[in-house]
C-alpha cells in the first residue's frame, strides 16, 4: 500500500510505460503513455521523465517494450542522456535478461531499497534543528523510489533532526523550484525556495547547517558529475566550514570512469536558457573528491580516501 505522500514518476500498467509529465508539475498532473522504445527514448530526451536512477529504470522499461530488435531499442534509449551512468547501467542490468519486464520490475524495487537504506543511513549525520540546502531535484521524482538527497531529508525530517530545507531554484529548468518544492510540500517538511545565487550569503549568515545533494555519476575517484550549480555550492561549503554531502546509489557510481574529467557532461539547447539568445547551456559540472565530506551508500557511508572506499563498497 504506497504510503499517502508517496510519489510514483514510473508505473508500468497493460502493457505500457505510463510516466507522470515532469516538464509540467507542478501546475499538471499528466500522464504520457509510451508503447514503444521511441516513445521512452522521447520521455528521457525531453525530460518528462528526469533524474538519474530514474531515467534508468525508465529505459530498463522502455527495453521491455522493444519487439525483435531489443539491440537497436537499447543503442537508442543509451544515446538519450549522455552523463547519468545510471542510464547505460540499468540497460546492461535488462538487456539479457529472460525476461525483461520482471528484471525491471525488480530494478525499480531495488532502487526504492536502496534510496530507504542510504536514507536512514544519511540522516543519522543530522542534528535536531539541522537547515539542510539542496539543489535540483534528487527526491523520488528522479528515483522512481523514495529520493537520494530527497530520501534522506525526508529521513531526517521523520527522525526529527531537520528544522527546514533551502531550495535551490536551480535555474534553468527549476527542478527545484517546480520538483523538490512539490515534494518537500507533499511531504509536509517546511522549505524556502532561494535563488541559485543566494547560497553564498546564507552560508556566510550561518543559516546553513548542511548541503546535500545528489549525483548522476561518480568516478572511481570519488569526483562527483550533478547538476550545474553543485561544484559552486561545494566550494562554498568548504569556505564556510559546512558539511557537503552527496547521496546516491551504486548504481550512480561508475569504477570505469577514473576521474572527473573524463565524465561526459551534457549540453543542452541554447532556448533552455533564453530563446533567442547564444547561451551556453551546461546541463552539469564536477565536484572534485576533495570537496565532499561523504558520500551516503545503500552500503554505507563512504569517505576519504574515496579510491579505496569507492572500490571496497562496489567489492562487497
Ligand atoms: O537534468 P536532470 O534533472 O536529470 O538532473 C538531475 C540531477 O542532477 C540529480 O541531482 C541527479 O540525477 C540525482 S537524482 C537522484
Amino acid at each position: 500500500m504506497p504510503e499517502p505522500t508517496s510519489i510514483e514518476p514510473l508505473r508500468f500498467e497493460e502493457g505500457a510505460l505510463l510516466v507522470l509529465d515532469q516538464r509540467v508539475l507542478p501546475a499538471a498532473e499528466s500522464w504520457v503513455r509510451c508503447e514503444t522504445p521511441a516513445e521512452v527514448a522521447d520521455c528521457i530526451s525531453s525530460m518528462a521523465v528526469r533524474g538519474a536512477p530514474a531515467i534508468g529504470i525508465a529505459a530498463a522499461y522502455g527495453l521491455a517494450l522493444a519487439g525483435e530488435d531489443r539491440d537497436g531499442a537499447a543503442e537508442l534509449l543509451r544515446a538519450t542522456r549522455p552523463t547519468a551512468v545510471n542510464l547505460g547501467w540499468a540497460i546492461d542490468q535488462v538487456l539479457d535478461a529472460p525476461d525483461v519486464l520482471a528484471r525491471a520490475r525488480e530494478l525499480h524495487s531495488e532502487q526504492h531499497a536502496a534510496d530507504r537504506r542510504l536514507a536512514e543511513l544519511g540522516a543519522s549525520r543530522f542534528e535536531a534543528g539541522d537547515r539542510a540546502l539542496t539543489h535540483c531535484n534528487a527526491g523520488a521524482l528522479a528515483t522512481a523510489g523514495y529520493g537520494t538527497a530527497g530520501g534522506v531529508l525526508r529521513a531526517a525530517w521523520e527522525q526529527g533532526r531537520l528544522q527546514q530545507v533551502w531550495v535551490d531554484e536551480t535555474r534553468p529548468l527549476l527542478q527545484g523550484a517546480r520538483l523538490t518544492s512539490y515534494e518537500l510540500t507533499r511531504a509536509g517538511i517546511p522549505y524556502r525556495l532561494i535563488t541559485d545565487s543566494s547560497a553564498g550569503t546564507l552560508m556566510a549568515r550561518g543559516m546553513v547547517d548542511r548541503v546535500v545533494v545528489g549525483a548522476d555519476r561518480i568516478a572511481a575517484n570519488g569526483d562527483v558529475a550533478n547538476k550545474v550549480g553543485t561544484y559552486p555550492l561545494a566550494v562554498l561549503a568548504a569556505r564556510h566550514g559546512v558539511p557537503f554531502y552527496v547521496a546516491a546509489p551504486l548504481s550512480t557510481v561508475d569504477a570505469g570512469t577514473p576521474s572527473g574529467d573524463a565524465i561526459p557532461i551534457e549540453e543542452r539547447d541554447a532556448s533552455e536558457v533564453v530563446p533567442g539568445l547564444p547561451a551556453l547551456n551546461l546541463a552539469f559540472d564536477v565536484t572534485p573528491a576533495e570537496l565532499v565530506t561523504a558520500i551516503f551508500t545503500e552500503a554505507g557511508v563512504l569517505e576519504a580516501p574515496y579510491e579505496e572506499a569507492i572500490a571496497a563498497a562496489l567489492d562487497r
